[in-house]
C-alpha cells in the first residue's frame, strides 16, 4: 500500500465522517479508511475498539461494505476514564440523564444510519476483553482506540491481536514515542506488537500506526 495507490472514501462517506462526533483526525482518518480497504481484501471481518459516537467506525464500515465484508465494532458506551464529568473529553450531551452515566450508544446509532451504512456495522456492547473471550474467529483487521489506560489498552491487545490473521492489518491509534505529545499506554502496546515479532509497520500517519500480521508470536 503506497500513498499513490491508498483507496479513498467516497465524497459522500468522507462528509459523513467529518459530520460525526468524534476523536479520529481527517488525516489520519484517510489513513485509517486505506488500511481497512487493504485488510479488507483478505475477505473477513474488521474490528474497531472504541466505538465513541461512531466517527471512525463509518470508514470501517464503508471499507467493509466495498469489499462485502462485515465491520464488527466494540464498546460499553460509558466512556473512557478522560471523557468522564469534569475531564478533558467530557461531552455532556452524550450523559444519559436517566441513569446519570455517559451513552454514546444513541448517538453512535444515529450516526450509522446518517451515513446510510447500518447494515455493514454489527455493534457489540461490552467490554473489550470479555467481547473478545467469546470472539473464536480470525479477523482480517483490527483498529484499537478504545481506553487509553495500559490496563485497557493492553487488554485490548491481548484479547485482539492473536485474532488477526497472517497477512491482516493490526492499527493503534494515539501512539506517542514522546510522553510530552501524550499519554504512553498506545505507544507500549506498539512497541510490544512490533517486539512481538508478529507484526511489521508498514505505515505511519501522525499518531496512527499500521502493523501487518507477517509471522507467529501473538
Ligand atoms: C477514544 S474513544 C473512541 C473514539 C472513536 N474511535 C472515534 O473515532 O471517535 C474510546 C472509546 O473506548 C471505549 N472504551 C474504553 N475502554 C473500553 C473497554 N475496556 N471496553 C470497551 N470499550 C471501551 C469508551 O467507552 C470510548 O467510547
Amino acid at each position: 500500500m503506497t500513498a499513490e495507490s491508498a483507496a479513498a472514501p467516497e465524497p459522500e462517506v468522507l462528509a459523513a465522517f467529518e459530520a460525526a462526533k468524534g476523536f479520529m483526525p481527517l488525516r489520519e482518518g484517510l489513513a485509517l479508511y486505506a488500511a481497512a480497504s487493504d485488510a479488507a481484501a483478505l475477505g473477513l471481518p474488521l474490528l474497531e475498539v472504541g466505538t465513541y459516537c461512531g466517527r471512525s467506525t463509518i470508514l470501517l464500515a464503508a471499507a467493509a461494505r466495498a469489499a462485502g465484508v462485515t465491520a464488527l465494532t466494540v464498546d460499553h458506551h460509558r466512556g473512557s476514564e478522560e471523557q468522564q464529568p469534569g475531564w478533558e473529553y467530557h461531552d455532556p450531551s452524550v450523559v444519559d440523564p436517566e441513569v446519570g452515566l455517559m451513552d454514546t450508544l444513541p448517538a453512535f446509532r444515529r450516526t450509522l444510519f446518517a451515513a446510510g451504512l447500518e447494515e455493514h456495522v454489527v455493534a457489540l456492547v461490552g467490554r473489550s476483553p470479555q467481547v473478545a473471550a467469546v470472539w473464536g474467529g480470525q479477523l482480517g483487521f483490527v483498529f484499537i482506540d478504545g481506553g487509553h489506560t495500559d490496563e485497557h489498552a493492553g487488554g485490548d491487545y491481548e484479547g485482539w491481536a492473536p485474532k488477526v490473521a497472517e497477512g491482516g492489518l493490526l492499527v493503534i491509534h494515539d501512539v506517542f514515542p514522546d510522553p510530552a505529545d501524550g499519554g504512553q499506554a498506545p505507544y507500549r502496546v506498539h512497541q510490544r506488537a512490533l517486539e512481538s515479532g508478529a507484526f511489521t509497520e508498514i505505515a505511519v500517519t501522525d499518531s496512527l500506526r499500521v502493523l501487518r500480521r507477517t509471522g507467529t508470536g501473538v
